[in-house]
C-alpha cells in the first residue's frame, strides 16, 4: 500500500499561494472569463532576439553536449565582464558557476555555507522561497523584520540582535521582491562590516530606476552573489542563473552542482554568451518600460487612495496594505480575482510580516494595469 506517511517529512515545506490564484485565474479563463495577470513576476516582453537566434544556430550546428560543470567559460567570462562593467567589481571566471536558473543556487549557496543546525538570516518579507529552501538544507531560518515605515529598509540594529554563534550567513535580496525596495548602499557596508558571510540575491540588480546599480561584491567579498537572465533579459523559462563565490568555496560549490546537475544546458548557455555580448540596447528599452509603468503604478495608486506608505525604485512589485486587515491575503485575493478577473499575490507568501498585504506585479502592459488597478480599486476592498 502507498502511505503519504512517506514524504511527510516534507510537510512544513509550503507552496506558493499565488500559484493557487493562478490555478483559480486558469479555471475562470477556462470558463471564458478575461483575466489580468499581475500576481507573477514575469516580464511580458518577448526574450532579447539574439538569444532564440543563438540556440537555431547552435542546435543546427553543434551536438548539445555536457559542459564544465561551472559552465562554458566564455560564458563566464563575459559574465565577470558584466560584473566589472555593471558594477565596478573584478572577479575571475573560475569564481562563477551557471546553472539552470538561480533558484538552484538560492539552495546550493545554503548548503554550501550552512552546515545543517546552524542558523540563516533572512528578512521577513521576503522571496516566497528563502525560508523553504533554509529548511531544505537543514538549517534554520531566523526572520528580521523590515517595516513599511523604515521604507521596508534592512535595520542593522535587529540585525545584530539576531546574530548568535549558529549564525552561518545572512541572505539578503535588493532590488526586494516583493516590496521592490533598493537597500541602502551604506547600510549594506555596515552589514559587510559585520563579517558574516552573505547570500546576496542579485537577480533584480539591474533593475533599480534611481540609484546606480550594484552587487553586494562591491562591499564584501565574504559573499555568494547570485544573479540570472530571468528578469533583465525576459528569460524566465530559458532556465539560466548564474553565482559567484569566493575561490576557496568554488571547489566545493562545483562538486554539488556536478552530483545535482552536472552541467546547465549547452545551447541555452550559448543563448546566454550572444545576449550578454549583443543585448544591452534591447534590456535598456525593456528597463525604460518597466519604470514608466512603475511611476504610472505609484501615480494611480496614489489617486486612487491606495497609498502606498513607501517608495519602491527597483524590480517590478509593490507591496501594499490593505484596509481590512482581519481578512486573509489569500482570501482578499480570491475574493479580488473572482469579482474583477485581475490576480494578484497574497502578501503571506512571502512571510508573516506581509499578511495583510498584497504584491502587485507591474511586468504587464501599461494597458492592462491601467485597467487592473482601475478594476480593483472599484471593489473598495482594498
Ligand atoms: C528574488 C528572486 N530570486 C530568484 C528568483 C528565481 O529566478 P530563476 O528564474 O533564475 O530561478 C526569483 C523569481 O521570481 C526572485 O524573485
Amino acid at each position: 500500500m502507498i502511505n503519504s506517511y512517506q514524504t511527510s517529512h516534507l510537510d512544513s515545506i509550503g507552496s506558493f499561494l499565488a500559484m493557487d490564484i493562478f490555478s483559480l485565474a486558469q479555471k475562470l479563463e477556462a470558463q471564458g472569463r478575461e483575466i489580468i495577470h499581475l500576481e507573477f513576476g514575469e516580464p511580458d516582453f518577448s526574450p532579447p532576439p539574439e538569444a532564440a537566434k543563438s540556440v537555431r544556430e547552435c542546435i543546427e550546428t553543434q551536438p548539445a553536449r555536457y559542459t564544465h560543470t561551472q559552465g562554458i567559460e566564455q560564458l563566464r567570462i563575459n559574465i565577470t565582464k558584466k560584473y566589472s562593467e555593471n558594477y565596478g567589481v573584478q572577479i575571475e571566471p573560475q569564481q562563477v558557476l551557471v546553472s539552470n536558473g538561480s533558484s538552484l543556487l538560492l539552495f546550493l549557496s545554503v548548503l554550501l555555507l550552512a552546515k545543517p543546525g546552524t542558523e540563516v538570516i533572512l528578512t521577513d518579507p521576503s522571496f516566497a522561497c528563502y525560508e523553504n529552501t533554509i529548511r531544505i538544507a537543514g538549517a534554520k531560518p531566523i526572520l528580521i523584520k523590515l517595516h513599511k515605515e523604515e521604507g521596508f529598509q534592512l535595520n542593522l540594529d535587529e540585525l545584530r540582535k539576531k546574530i548568535t554563534s549558529k549564525t552561518s550567513a545572512i541572505l539578503i535580496n535588493s532590488p526586494s521582491n516583493p516590496t521592490g525596495v533598493v537597500f541602502n548602499p551604506e547600510v549594506m557596508k555596515g552589514l559587510a562590516g559585520l563579517g558574516i558571510p552573505v547570500i546576496s540575491d542579485e537577480i533584480y540588480a539591474d533593475l533599480s530606476y534611481e540609484e546606480s546599480p550594484y552587487s553586494f561584491l562591491s562591499f564584501s567579498d565574504n559573499t555568494i552573489a547570485i544573479h540570472g537572465f530571468s528578469k533583465y533579459y525576459a528569460m524566465t523559462g530559458w532556465r539560466l542563473g548564474f553565482m559567484i563565490t569566493p575561490i576557496e568555496w568554488m571547489s566545493s560549490a562545483a562538486r554539488l552542482h556536478q552530483n545535482l546537475m552536472i552541467s546547465a544546458n549547452d545551447f541555452v548557455q550559448q543563448a546566454g554568451i550572444a545576449v550578454l555580448q549583443n543585448s544591452t540596447s534591447y534590456c535598456e528599452s525593456m528597463k525604460f518600460e518597466f519604470n514608466k509603468r512603475r511611476k504610472y503604478v505609484l501615480n494611480r495608486l496614489s489617486e486612487l487612495g491606495m497609498n502606498l506608505g513607501y517608495t519602491p525604485t527597483g524590480a517590478f512589485y509593490v507591496l501594499y496594505k490593505y484596509r481590512d486587515s482581519s481578512k486573509s491575503s489569500f482570501n482578499l485575493c480570491k475574493e479580488v480575482l473572482e469579482k474583477t478577473g485581475v490576480a494578484i499575490a497574497p502578501g503571506r507568501d512571502f512571510g508573516l510580516g506581509a499578511e495583510g498585504y498584497i504584491r502587485i506585479s507591474y511586468a504587464n502592459s501599461m494597458e492592462n494595469i491601467e485597467k487592473a488597478l482601475t478594476k480593483i480599486a472599484e471593489t473598495g476592498l482594498l
